[in-house]
């Protein structure tokens, strides 16, 4: 069975974005892989964050992963840092990393932007990612448009690694969906939907309540003229919008097209608003349950459990071939 590893960061609500682009991917890929999905709070803490809010949020972001489908007794659900070896790893990765790679990351780039001090783990993030999928020899990587970048630069370590060491690790690929790789934000289409804007309007978020998200979606920003058409180039606010409908509907474009047809956005977000509640609705009942039900801890502490003794042999082997004195 190939193997897929993802993550996400417990650095705020999951979004939307998060959804589409990475998520319900994850609930697919279940049924035919061997899977772990981690909630990556030591990547969270390369910007500065509030520990009760870090904790909260990890916690929040294992239960959506459940509420979102994904079953723990078929996938590995749990937290990095349960997980020694991802540390360890990520070291010895940051080691064989070039200043001029780390450099050239578009993600580094934005989040260091215009800041008086970054921190240098926001510098070394790709290294510890590598190591994330490395570590578990990930065939498979599902993962939004954004970290395309930093999955070449993991695929350009594990080759050097082996180069240099010999044959170690498997050539991990992306798993990008064809639409809604990239979620764009309900202010601007130009950026992609985050939970980190502060502008609280421009995402919605997995657990925002139906009237929140009526209203976000009543307000987001339109293209003058009045037509319902997906044109990327010309109209990208409403085509961000036709995604989201795509995404939550299963219809294909055309079809949301024609039902819209002459008539204007005023209906078209109407439904889209119905559409987006009519998704998160269940998961969010599902979400209430599995914190109400105290369950999370002992599913997060046997997720670790599995998943730190796959991790243990790949570090054992990473360190023998480094050279490292292993007893
Ligand atoms: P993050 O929240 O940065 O940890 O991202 C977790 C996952 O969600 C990654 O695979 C991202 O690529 C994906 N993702 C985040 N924002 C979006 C978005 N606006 N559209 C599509 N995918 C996204
Ligand atoms: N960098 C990813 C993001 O911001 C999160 C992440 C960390 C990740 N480690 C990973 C994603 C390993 C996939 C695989 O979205």
């Amino acid at each position: 069975m190939k193997r897929v590893l993802s993550g996400m960061q417990p650095s705020g609500q999951l979004t939307l974005g998060n959804y589409i682009g990475a998520l319900k991917n994850f609930t697919e890929l279940q049924h035919t892989h061997d899977c772990y999905f981690m909630v990556v709070d030591l990547h969270a803490i390369t910007v500065p964050q509030e520990p009760a809010a870090l904790r909260e949020q990890s916690e929040a972001v294992a239960a959506l992963y459940i509420a979102a489908g994904i079953d723990p007794s078929k996938a590995n659900v749990f937290l990095q840092s349960h997980v020694r070896q991802h540390a360890e790893l990520g070291w010895l990765f940051t080691t064989l990393t070039y200043m001029g790679e780390l450099e050239r990351m578009t993600q580094f780039k934005d989040k260091s932007a215009g800041k008086d001090s970054v921190g240098a783990g926001l510098f070394t993030y790709p290294s510890l990612m590598a190591a994330d999928i490395l570590l578990y020899n990930a065939d498979l990587v599902p993962v939004g448009d954004d970290q395309k970048q930093h999955l070449e630069l993991t695929r350009d370590l594990a080759h050097r690694f082996n180069q240099r060491f010999g044959d170690t690790y498997t050539i991990p690929e992306p798993y990008i969906p064809q639409v809604g790789a990239r979620v764009m934000s309900l202010d601007d289409a130009s950026n992609k939907m985050s939970k980190s804007n502060p502008n609280q309007g421009s995402f919605i978020t997995m657990l925002d309540a139906p009237d929140v998200i009526r209203k976000k979606i009543s307000r987001a920003v339109t293209d003058s003229g009045r037509e319902v058409k997906f044109d990327p180039q010309n109209k990208p606010e409403v085509s961000n919008l036709i995604s989201i409908y795509a995404q939550c509907s299963k219809k294909p474009v055309a079809e949301i097209e024609a039902m819209y047809d002459g008539q204007g956005y005023g209906p078209f977000k109407k439904d889209l608003a119905e559409q987006v509640v009519g998704l998160l609705e269940p998961i969010q009942e599902r979400y209430r349950d599995i914190r109400a039900s105290g369950e999370l801890h002992s599913i997060l502490r046997e997720g670790a459990e599995r998943a730190s003794v796959q991790a243990e042999k790949m570090l054992r082997a990473t360190k023998e071939k480094m050279g490292f004195l292993v007893l």
